[in-house]
């Protein structure tokens, strides 16, 4: 399977997907990574994986349409089984979402439907919750309200600060997402009706 990543920043989501790869888990290839920020980080881990890597400054378009619409071709160019965001921070038009509906994934720091979009971490923290956790769904229209395939919580401590909570919630996250990929590549997990079907007979 053909998988082109989405980011805007450090790129240690990538990162665990391209391990997973390297390590015989996941049975597809990262064809390119593409990001809107010239300096993402992750990048230079495509780079070292020799993935393909493209910068797509938002700066250098009108308007969210039209970037979109380059980003789109830019992607569609690799032939993509699965479109995978990985901390890719933009909104996405709805063409755009239609466009790769059931092969786009995003990752999200919160349990959803709690705490969707920025500073989810310092939401939970503010809000006295116990527990907090990350979200792997398909893309839908509807910012971080795709449904969901999979959940991994963690425990918030009354001494946390944002760090100390986002860390831990970033190392469910580089558990889950490989996972998902794996599920996908396999042929085990779809979306249909809007509802995420999973196999687990296989
Ligand atoms: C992750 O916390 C992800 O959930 C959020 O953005 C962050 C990306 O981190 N959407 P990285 O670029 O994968 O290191």
């Amino acid at each position: 399977k053909s998988i082109v990543v989405l980011i805007s920043g450090s790129g240690t989501n990538l990162q665990s997907i391209l391990d997973s790869i390297q390590e015989g888990r996941i049975e597809g290839q990262v064809s390119a990574v593409i990001s809107n920020q010239a300096d993402a980080f992750g990048l230079e881990r495509a780079k070292k994986a020799d993935v393909p890597a493209h910068v797509l400054s938002h700066k250098d378009f009108a308007d969210r349409e039209s970037y979109d619409q380059a980003l789109m071709q830019l992607i569609d160019g690799y032939q993509p089984d699965l479109v995978v965001l990985a901390g890719f921070m933009r909104i996405l038009s709805e063409g755009f979402v239609q466009h790769y509906l059931g092969r786009m994934l995003n990752i999200h720091p919160s349990l959803l439907p709690k705490y969707k979009g920025l500073h989810t971490h310092k939401r939970a923290i503010e809000a006295g919750d116990r527990e907090h956790g990350a979200t792997v769904h398909f893309v839908t229209p509807e910012l971080d309200g795709g449904p969901v395939v999979i959940q991994s919580k963690v425990p918030v401590f009354a001494d946390d600060n944002e760090e100390d909570l986002s860390s831990r919630v970033r190392e469910q996250e580089l558990q889950l997402y490989p996972l998902v990929v794996k599920w996908f590549c396999q042929d085990r997990l779809r979306m249909e009706n809007g509802q995420v079907l999973l196999d687990d007979k296989l």
